[in-house]
């Protein structure tokens, strides 16, 4: 299920082959079945405690400890069930990759995917004894996008035909994933924390890609813009803004419902036992109360037909907690993104939908909201969504785009290059050798 065709090319791969900082990037040709699928866990800290909830101050555990093991067996199982999804969903885009820099970022993003699944099935065969093996081989039965057997998570379903969602995913989805390791990193469960802190590591690139990738498009539509007196940039094969927009707003939507229901036990339960922290718990000088006890976190939903404001208790409103800091993250990156496009002289401004617009979980699920957040009549909501997320239209224009570029140094039309190549290597050098026959 890894990426179709792809095998027996050569590809500039970086591979970690130790945690230490000479060792985790370690770069240089590999073809995808030789890259090395190690289990790499940060070094242990001497005499860790769990850092929140009930159990605050006690030693880590090393073991599992028995009262949270389906807990812990779940999370293990949720988060390790997206990794190879991810891949599942990519397999096909190396056939209309806009150059050999996006490919070999494609290949990247997979192959450390695919070693995230390893890392995490290592726990559950490590530590859970013949359920933990059991949840291992359902993961393999599992496919994205499959009706009868399906991945966990919505949002790992979804189709990535196209370029422009890739980048969309990496950017927002992905992102989903820095902070769900990041609370995992927290964790009283030593391996789960040492493991998910190593993969954060990795993660970093990934959410580069979607961030510069997403960039790059804005980049070129507005060179085109600028070129083209009355604006249509599809005359020149461009990506209108717009549509940008649209996906943004999809692929945002979709990485939000990740993070479940705004009002949860499980996520009160995990905090309390100190399996699942917020971002940063530990270093984030704001975070002070670990035990969360006390507070509200105040939201306005529906109810009997009004929003009316509600008040969760803190613990129960962890996701929610996680979710506002991806929510940061992300407004940062469109803040810079809305520069870029200035900067060209472009009279556009993106924008991050509310968190009521589109969702599928929680409390705003199934809601006629506009992406400003406003309630509408379903009617009106209908008549105006074709505004507001991908058409067919827009897909299909869009996977019309889609052709294979794989001459070092050239890019396709409706993309900028990026400013730099990998690893100081210049932009035309050949992240992925095609030899003559493939
Ligand atoms: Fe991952
Ligand atoms: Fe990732």
């Amino acid at each position: 299920m890894g990426p179709d065709g792809l095998q027996e090319n050569d590809v500039y791969l970086r591979t970690a082959v130790s945690v230490d900082s000479s060792g985790w990037a370690h770069y240089d040709y590999v073809k995808m079945p030789d890259y090395r699928w190690g289990i790499f866990l940060t070094p242990p800290e001497k005499d860790r405690t769990i850092g929140f909830g009930d159990n605050a101050n006690m030693a880590a555990w090393d073991k599992v400890p028995g009262e949270f093991r389906s807990d812990l067996r779940r999370i293990i199982v949720t988060q390790a069930d997206t990794e190879p999804a991810s891949v599942e969903q990519q397999r096909l885009l190396g056939h209309s990759c806009p150059s050999l820099y996006d490919l070999r970022n494609l290949l990247q993003v997979n192959v450390e995917e695919g070693r995230h699944l390893w890392a995490m099935v290592h726990l559950l065969h490590e530590y859970f004894g013949k359920d933990g093996r059991d949840e291992a081989e359902e993961m393999l039965v599992r496919r994205s996008g499959n009706p009868d057997t399906p991945r966990i998570l919505a949002a790992f379903n979804k189709p990535i035909d196209d370029w422009l969602s890739f980048f969309c995913f990496t950017m927002f989805t992905d992102r989903d994933g820095k902070f769900q390791l990041g609370a995992l990193a927290e964790s009283g469960f030593d391996p789960l924390a040492r493991a998910t802190r190593f993969m954060l590591t990795e993660e970093a690139h990934h959410l580069f890609v979607g961030d510069t990738g997403i960039q790059r498009v804005l980049q070129r539509t507005c060179q085109l813009m600028n070129e083209i007196p009355d604006g249509d940039v599809t005359q020149r094969g461009g990506i209108p803004l717009q549509v940008v927009q649209k996906y943004i707003n999809f692929w945002y939507s979709a990485s939000m419902d990740l993070f479940g229901g705004e009002d949860s036990s499980n996520a009160a339960n995990y905090f309390g036992a100190g399996l699942k922290g917020r971002f940063g718990e530990q270093k984030d000088k704001k975070i002070s109360d670990h035990l969360a006890l006390d507070g509200y976190y105040e939201l306005e939903w529906m109810d009997n037909g009004h929003m009316s404001n509600h008040q969760i208790p803190m613990r129960r409103a962890m996701n929610l907690v996680l979710r506002d800091s991806y929510k940061e993250d992300c407004e940062k990156a469109v803040r810079r993104w809305n520069k870029v496009v200035a900067k060209m002289g472009v009279d556009f401004e993106l924008t991050l939908p509310s968190q009521r617009f589109n969702r599928e979980i929680g409390v705003y699920m199934n809601q006629p909201f506009s992406p400003s957040g406003e309630m509408l009549s379903a009617e009106d909501y209908q008549s105006k969504v074709s505004n507001w997320l991908p058409t067919e239209e827009d897909r299909a224009y869009v996977i019309s785009l889609m052709v294979q570029v794989r001459e070092p140094g050239k890019f396709a039309g409706w993309i900028a290059p990026p400013a730099k190549g990998i690893q100081g290597n210049p932009l035309d050098f050949p992240y992925v050798k095609f030899d003559h026959n493939n």
